[in-house]
């Protein structure tokens, strides 16, 4: 713990040594990264921070609520929230090839993050949460078959694109070490423990074309699945849990009815490192309670499938 209270504090001063005086632009997403290079420029900073939230709509439920809540309250940073749901639903509209809805919500991400960027006068500087492990992949595979199993959407292109210079402060940092800076720095354990999710978010999760109304769904069914894992104290113990939602439509009974509905797979895996991982061999009464309450609570889903491959060869994501 003490090299990381070193990390705190060396880390703040270069910070104020290379800002000086100029404005900071960080990008925040929801996740823990983003969180904790907001939280370190703020102490270094303060109000010479500005952060945007592009809130893209394919957030899980209440994330974005929970990010503005943080740091408009707790934080008090000059916040800007860009509220692009419909921008994004509409450039998803009719298309369901993943690659094409990776690039689409990629280059929507950019156009917005961009246009909000330029409305921040004086901002010299653009923080993001790069980590080691990402520096080793970049450098070890800029085409290599990493790269091309599935476009990786993060920031990547906007310091080039915008003329602003980079601050990269988790650099040297493994994402635990980022985990206990973030607690460190005060940031609350729900956003501190958050499991990691995609760029593209829940649009990689509702496979095929993305609609409100399935985001919907796919909205509610993941909320089930992260609440009873936690409920069952195993969050942590899993490295991501999440609820898929499929273009697949079986038959059911309900009462005395036939149905005709949606499949939600349920996918949890324990990994060290993302690139390989095992499915999580859960309780069968927590899988099965988390069936029952997707099954009971979510309208227009009849049918619950638990994902049991590892990676390879599957990936953790379904698209
Ligand atoms: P896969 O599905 O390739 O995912 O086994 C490995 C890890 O990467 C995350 N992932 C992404 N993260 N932008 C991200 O920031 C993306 O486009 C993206 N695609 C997958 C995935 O959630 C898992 O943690």
């Amino acid at each position: 713990a003490w090299r990381l209270g070193d990390f705190a504090e060396e880390t703040i001063n270069k910070v104020r040594e290379t800002v000086g005086s100029s404005r900071v632009i960080c990008g925040l997403s929801g996740g823990v990264d983003s969180a904790v290079v907001a939280a370190l420029l703020y102490r270094a900073i303060g109000p010479q921070l500005s952060c945007i939230l592009v809130d893209n709509g394919l957030l899980r439920k209440d994330e974005a609520a929970a990010v503005i809540d943080e740091f408009s309250r707790h934080f008090k940073t000059d916040l800007h929230v860009v509220r692009a749901e419909d921008e994004f639903l509409n450039v998803l509209a009719g298309v369901s090839d993943p690659q094409e809805k990776r690039r689409r919500i990629g280059k929507t991400f950019i156009d917005c993050f961009k246009a909000e960027a330029l409305k921040i006068d004086d901002a010299r500087f653009l923080a993001q949460g790069t980590l080691y492990p990402d520096v080793i992949e970049s450098g070890a595979a800029v085409d290599g078959p990493a790269d091309t199993i599935k476009l990786h959407h993060n920031v990547g292109g906007l310091p080039a694109e915008l003329g602003f210079e980079l601050i990269e402060p988790l650099r040297d940092l493994f994402k635990d070490e980022v985990r206990q800076l973030g607690l460190q720095l005060g940031l609350p354990p729900e956003i501190v423990w958050r499991h990691p999710f995609p760029g593209p978010g829940l649009a990689v999760r509702c496979l095929g074309e993305v609609t409100r109304e399935k985001l919907a769904v796919l909205r509610e069914a993941d909320a089930i699945v992260v609440g009873e894992i936690q409920a069952e104290g195993l969050y942590r113990a899993t490295s991501q849990s999440f609820a898929v939602l499929l273009p697949v439509q079986s038959v059911g009974v309900m009462g005395d009815s036939r149905t005709y509905e949606n499949t939600v797979a349920v996918r949890s895996v324990n990994t060290d490192d993302f690139m390989t991982a095992d499915w999580s061999h859960l309780p069968h009464e927590l899988l099965s309670r988390i069936s029952t309450r997707i099954i009971n609570e979510v309208q227009g889903v009849n049918r619950v499938v638990y994902d049991i491959s590892s990676k390879p060869p599957a990936t953790i994501e379904w698209e």
